[in-house]
């Protein structure tokens, strides 16, 4: 039936069928919402089938507001609470889904990210989810506390609205920067947004690390306060690897980077090296610690060729304090082509941290990467999702 200008046809619109809009539609249902879930992409929930090299790190065991960035860092904190790692993994238990801690508290599926999917899609179906694909999401209006929203042929409302379509990241799967124009339109600001999980390239004086494309070694990187302990991958156009990528969620354009190539030496390791084997050459010394290949460039390029015996101790000192504070400045990142995850977003000074609504328009909400919060590496970004995700679903 044709819907009149004025009669709902459904409580609630959500936009995007990602991680965070199948949840939310999923439980808005379950507590007797009528629900329209839409998508431009032909099939949910894609971003979610690539992650985790396919078996999806669905969440994070040690999820703490400090590990999301956001402008206001506090923010998090409420629905997070609400909604916490336990709350997921009972879900997915009930789902039969077996799944296993790979690293640093990190939960993956011991199949595949399509259980995920599923159970998600399940979730909706549950809850009499109206779940539409393959069309345009056109004209957004709000009048007299209705949204009415365009859909392909169709016109939708309801008196509330969820915007869930992500953030730009990898545009290829159907990214895009819908979110922020929507919420602009309805009066939210909304935080630069940047390319965040993402390599460094580095530029002409670098060349060393671009050399070594290929190599990986445990490093600890920072950036200003930020500091991660994970593996660094040198690739030919700059460096990548789990410690980068979480760096790169702090880096801006102009600052800098500083790796410690030698985590688990202690204090004064060469001094010690040069006591115990004075005919070792340097390169053999950081041999025993890191990689051939980036033992050898890293001697060469601290600039010690002779053995250590013969090497002055404030040489060595020197080459020691640059091997642990070895700072350049990437010339950019890979961009969101090879984003995980979009930083900035939908500010969240205009959001209700409890309810996800905008204060400013009731019936408004806004969750998931779409909004001013971004996760760690590692399951945050995801226990991001479904937790704002509940808070705007109980909230409706
Ligand atoms: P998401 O991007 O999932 O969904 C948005 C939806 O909106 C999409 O279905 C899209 O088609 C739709 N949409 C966009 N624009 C639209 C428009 N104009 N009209 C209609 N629909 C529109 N995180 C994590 O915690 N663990 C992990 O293992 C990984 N791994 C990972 C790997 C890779 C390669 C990437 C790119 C990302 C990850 N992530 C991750 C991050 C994680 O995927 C991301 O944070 C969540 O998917 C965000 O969920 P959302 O629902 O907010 O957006």
């Amino acid at each position: 039936m044709a819907p009149t200008h004025n009669v709902p046809t459904h409580d609630v619109i959500v936009l995007g069928a990602g991680a965070a809009g199948l949840f939310c539609a999923g439980l808005a249902g379950q507590r007797g919402k009528r629900v329209a879930l839409l998508d431009h992409a032909d099939a949910p929930g894609k971003k979610i089938l690539i992650s985790g090299g396919g078996r999806c790190n669905f969440t994070n065991l040690y999820t703490a507001p400090d590990r999301y960035l956001s402008e206001n860092p506090h923010f998090a904190r409420s629905a997070l609470s609400r909604y916490t790692p336990a709350d997921f993994i009972a879900l997915v238990e009930r789902y039969g889904i077996a799944w296993h801690e790979k690293t640093l508290g990190q939960l993956f599926c011991d199949g595949s990210a399509k259980q995920i999917v599923a159970m998600l899609v399940e979730e909706c179906a549950a809850g009499g989810v109206n779940l539409r694909l393959g069309a345009q999401v056109g004209g957004v209006e709000h009048a007299d506390g209705l949204f009415r929203v365009q859909f392909g042929s169709e016109t939708l409302i309801a008196p509330a609205l969820v915007i869930a379509t992500g953030g730009p990241a990898i545009p290829k799967l159907g990214a895009t920067g819908f979110a922020y124009d929507l919420a602009r339109k309805f009066g939210l600001k909304v935080v630069q947004p940047r390319p965040a999980l993402v390599p460094l390239t580095l530029s002409g004086e670098e060349a060393l690390f671009r050399e070594l494309s290929g190599v990986s070694a445990e490093v600890v990187a920072h950036c200003g306060k930020a500091a991660f302990r994970e593996a660094a991958l040198f690739t030919h156009r700059g460096l990548s690897g789990p410690a980068i990528l979480q760096v790169s969620s702090y880096w801006r354009h102009g600052g800098c980077v500083e790796i410690d190539f030698l985590p688990d030496q202690p204090q004064d390791w060469l001094l010690a090296a040069k006591r115990e084997r004075p005919r070792l050459a340097l390169a053999k010394a950081l041999g025993a610690a890191l990689p051939e290949r980036l033992a050898v460039r890293l001697a060469e390029h601290v600039g010690i060729e002779g053995e250590l015996g013969q090497t002055q101790d404030k040489a060595l000192r020197g080459a020691e304090t640059q091997l642990r504070r070895w700072r350049f400045a990437p010339s950019g990142s890979e961009g969101f082509a090879k984003a995980e995850v979009t930083a900035g977003g939908i500010s969240t000074a205009g959001l209700s941290s409890r309810t996800m609504g905008a204060q400013a328009v009731p019936g408004l909400y806004a969750v998931g990467e779409a909004v001013d919060v971004t996760g760690w590496l590692g399951g945050y970004n995801f226990q991001w999702a479904w937790a704002s995700a509940y808070a705007a679903a109980v909230a409706i």
